[in-house]
């Protein structure tokens, strides 16, 4: 009896609810029905939630509405939708959502991708664009090209270890961009404690789109730990306490080394000389060390998952990989390595990595926003607090601006085409995120990843590995088992050097 009572007052006070919001201005936007109470929590998955959230653009448009108990999730499906609100609205839709679990409970607050909209992601910002706007980059050139060498001679070396060598890669030359740090093996454990606190915080703590009961619940949080079914609580103490020893541990090493004059110039320690940068912020030191543990978290994730999707996609199309060859070929010639002065001469090799980011999108479903106050968008309303997620994935797999998207095809890039029809077909406009929360880090890996790639086609072939007793080609079987990050699973691959001149070229390449 007092179950039923319970049960039809919750229905009362829903209805009420989703009555209220309906009735400020506009009817929501559309989407799959919501159950009571729970919304949508079963439509919604903890894996590749991009593939569902894609039907229900074809579906119900280009922006479609969920919920989660009192939480809207609004997936924007089109660039006009993405532009209008998170761009062009910028000012009310950049707040991130400040989740219990993820935030509070396990100390990821102070992380760019999760501070709010206000003082503290300004002058984070603020920080990054010092270092990594366009006239800074070309100072980086000699750290990548070293980066870029020592990733070339690992994998011909062990080309089966791949995924171990693109790891190294891409952690340690953050490690050394934003600290001055130099990663001397794989296992280095500045590499290994950042690997495992970049694991927990897309595996376990984003999982299922990062909304934990207790951020439904906030009360639940004062449960104590030993209270049946707060197990969250128990993990949040762990994973808090490596998320800070990740921000701590890196940012002491600089400290340290400039202390006893051994620091390499890097992103923190050109700041902590900064006088007006300190001076410009009282909380200096203190947004400078997270500001630099989040392009660690940023970074490394989206970079392997880029190189991934180069070497699953070249594989199955050598086709492309030869034509980007005979282009560096004729342009560079075969006596060196290709560099940044080559770039304009190389077109092809342009499309390749337009491609790449396009066809395995690293960020499906973009980081999401937050809206700070109601807003009406062509007569729908959109509740304060919704949760808005950029689909990249169905923009990038949209046929009316990638005829055949799922095919991965870079000369689509090189067929003529009027100005916008270029601009609309412009995969960093989309992959990189939207607005004031674009991506920092998109000029630094414009010229990274290009002479990554640049120089893996110039020196190696790659292509689907034999099956050593029958000889048959093993087709590529990937999952993506990443909530956040497109990730493929690691799959075999047949990695080998071009020539002896190329083998020749990579052992001689410079490493300091
Ligand atoms: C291929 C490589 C990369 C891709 C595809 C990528 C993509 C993204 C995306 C989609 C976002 C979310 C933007 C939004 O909320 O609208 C983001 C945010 C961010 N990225 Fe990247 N990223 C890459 C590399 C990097 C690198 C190398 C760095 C640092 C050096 C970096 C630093 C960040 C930071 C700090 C944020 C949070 C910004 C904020 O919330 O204000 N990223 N990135």
């Amino acid at each position: 009896m007092i179950d039923s009572t319970i049960i039809a007052l919750g229905a009362l006070v829903f209805a009420l609810f989703v009555w209220f919001r309906r009735s400020k201005g506009g009817p929501l936007p559309p989407g799959p029905k919501p159950m009571p109470f729970l919304g949508n929590i079963k439509d919604l998955t903890t894996k590749e939630l991009w593939l569902p959230a894609r039907e229900w653009a074809k579906q119900y448009g280009d922006v479609v509405h969920l919920n989660v108990g009192p939480i809207s999730l609004i997936f924007l499906n089109s660039p006009e939708a993405c532009f209008d609100l998170l761009d062009k609205r910028g000012s009310i839709y950049s707040d991130k959502p400040q989740l219990t679990m993820s935030g509070e409970l396990c100390g990821c607050k102070h992380m760019i991708a999760f501070t709010g909209y206000g003082e503290e992601s300004r002058q984070q910002r603020k920080l990054m664009n010092k270092a990594f706007g366009l006239p800074a980059i070309p100072e980086y050139y000699p750290l990548l090209s070293n980066s870029t060498n020592a990733f070339l001679q690992d994998i011909i070396l062990s080309p089966n270890e791949y995924l171990k060598h693109i790891r190294r890669y891409a952690g340690g030359l953050t490690l050394s961009v934003v600290y001055g740090y130099e990663a001397k093996s794989a296992n280095d454990p500045f590499l290994s404690l950042a690997e495992e606190s970049v694991s927990i915080l897309a595996n376990e703590i984003a999982s299922g789109g990062g909304v934990w009961l207790v951020d439904i619940f906030p009360f639940l949080k004062h449960l104590p730990t030993w209270f049946p079914g707060v197990g969250f609580k128990r993990k949040a103490i762990s994973w808090k306490a490596k998320m800070e020893e990740f921000a701590e541990k890196p940012f002491g090493f600089v400290k340290d080394s400039m202390n006893s004059g051994t620091s390499k110039p890097s992103f923190c320690s050109t700041l902590l000389e900064d006088e007006d940068a300190k001076a410009s912020d009282p909380n200096f030191e203190f947004n400078l060390k997270w500001t630099a543990n989040s392009m660690y978290s940023a970074s490394a994730d989206t970079t392997i998952t880029t190189f991934s999707h180069f070497l699953l996609a070249i594989m199955k199309h050598p086709e492309f990989l030869r034509r980007a060859q005979e282009e560096i070929d004729a342009v560079v010639g075969t006596d060196r390595l290709p560099t940044f002065s080559d770039r304009p001469a190389l077109p092809y090799v342009d499309a390749i990595m337009a491609e790449t980011w396009r066809w395995g999108v690293p960020v499906p479903l973009n980081l999401p926003h937050r809206l700070m106050e109601d807003d009406i968008y062509r007569e729908m309303y959109i509740p304060k607090g919704s949760l808005i997620f950029g689909n990249v994935w169905a923009i990038c797999r949209d046929e009316s601006i990638y005829p055949n998207p799922d095919t991965f095809n870079p000369e689509r890039f090189l067929e003529p085409a009027d100005e916008e029809t270029k601009r609309r077909r412009n995969p960093r406009r989309y992959v990189f995120g939207f607005g004031r929360r674009l991506c920092p880090g998109i000029n630094l890996v414009e010229s990274s990843i290009w002479l990554l790639l640049v120089r893996v086609i110039a020196t190696l072939n790659i292509s689907k590995p034999k099956d050593p007793v029958t000889g048959e080609t093993i087709e590529p079987d990937v999952t993506f088992e990443n909530p956040i990050f497109r990730i493929p699973s690691r799959f075999e691959c047949d990695i080998k050097p071009r020539s002896e001149q190329t083998l020749r070229l990579i052992g001689e390449s410079e490493l300091a």
